[in-house]
């Protein structure tokens, strides 16, 4: 298939935003966006047009049943050089979503071109500071209008671009998060595993509460036991014990993170200990009394590396370490955005020119 190109007049472009770091996350976009429909079992029309409103039938399914995916990924600017971090990845998981959600998949190969195509029209919007990125919004719509539960034939496919900089206002420093023994993101068997959008609506109200108590994210815990620690609101958490960073497994309940994944390669070629294993919200606090956990940090695409200072759990604030970012997660966010900006050298041939 070939992508058509309506782009907008120079003069009616607008000018990038000058201080990315100062703009919140995600309330910017591009001019151009990407769209694809499918319909009769296939997809066509690729088109790179101006950024527009979509128009739906109020009946369209994702409206009403939630038939709808995304992802999240980032294009990294040095100079001439401009940089996707493991976009195959992220192509490969939206497809995992789609088979999860009765929804098409899309070509490999050719939902690569389009991103790199959409991002190339757009290269002038990549902001160049450290710390600072074009965040890619792939998503995947039901938009076939009629009312009940069956899988949709015709799909919206559209991607949205943003200059960003830090996830939480709080930057590299410690972020606070709230265990919350109330309520739940997912439950194995669930969709928990697909990055579906109802996974969000279902993690508002317990982050409402979060914040409420001045905390940033939810760190969610399993759904049957509320024993485990699973994930937070948009990262994989990892804790390191004095002789082991330990990591919650992929049981289908927890996004599989790409940044979770970046991690634990890395760590494991610097000859830490790295276990997939369940973590217990007691071996947890416990450990963060006895001063056996070290560190404890979250992992995203948004955030990149984000620690974790503070943990509310039952009516009791456990503090982490000195309060400070620690010595692995500074070293990890150091080589995760020195390798994504093309700065670091690339051993694992994660970054991939556009
Ligand atoms: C619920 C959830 N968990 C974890 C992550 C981290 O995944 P990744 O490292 O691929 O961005 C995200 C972000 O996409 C997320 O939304």
């Amino acid at each position: 298939m070939e992508i058509e190109f309506s782009l907008l007049p120079p003069e009616k472009r607008r000018t990038p935003p000058g201080d990315p770091l100062s703009i919140p996350f995600g309330t910017i976009f591009t001019d151009h966006m990407f769209t694809m429909t499918y319909s009769e079992g296939q997809w066509h029309d690729p088109r790179i047009e101006p950024y527009h409103p979509l128009s739906l039938d109020p009946a369209a399914l994702v409206l009403h049943y939630g038939q709808g995916i995304f992802e999240g990924l980032k294009a990294y600017r040095r100079g001439e050089r401009v940089l996707l971090f493991r976009p195959d990845k992220n192509i490969e998981r939206l497809n995992a979503s789609a088979r999860r959600l009765v929804m098409p998949e899309l070509d490999p190969g050719f939902a690569l071109h389009c991103i790199k195509e959409l991002v190339k029209v757009e290269r002038d919007w990549i902001p160049e500071v450290r710390g600072t990125s074009l965040y890619i919004r792939p998503t995947m719509i039901a938009v076939e209008a009629r009312l009940g539960v069956k899988p949709a034939k015709e799909f919206l496919y559209y991607i949205i671009l943003s200059p960003v900089g830090p996830y939480f206002k709080e930057g590299f420093n410690p972020v606070k998060v709230y265990v919350s023994d109330k309520y739940v993101r997912a439950v194995r068997g669930g969709v928990g595993a697909a990055k579906t959008i109802g996974n969000y609506a279902a993690s508002l109200l317990g982050t409402k509460e979060a914040i409420e108590m001045g905390y940033s994210q939810v760190l969610w815990l399993d759904a049957i036991e509320r024993r485990y620690i699973e994930e937070c609101g948009t990262m994989n958490v990892f804790v390191k014990f004095d002789d082991e960073l330990a990591t919650t497994p992929l049981d289908g309940a927890i996004l599989p993170g790409i940044t979770r994944d970046s991690v634990i390669r890395l760590t494991r070629d610097w000859g830490l200990r790295v276990r997939e294993r369940p973590i217990s919200i007691d071996e947890l606090t416990e450990g963060l009394r006895t001063g056996k956990v070290e560190e404890v940090f979250g992992t995203g695409t948004a955030a990149i590396v984000a620690p974790i200072g503070e943990i509310y759990y039952k009516g009791e604030v456990y503090r982490v370490g000195d309060g400070k970012s620690g010595p692995l997660a500074t070293r990890l966010y150091d080589t995760l955005t020195g390798i994504q900006c093309g700065e670091i050298e690339d051993p694992y041939g994660w970054t991939v020119e556009v």
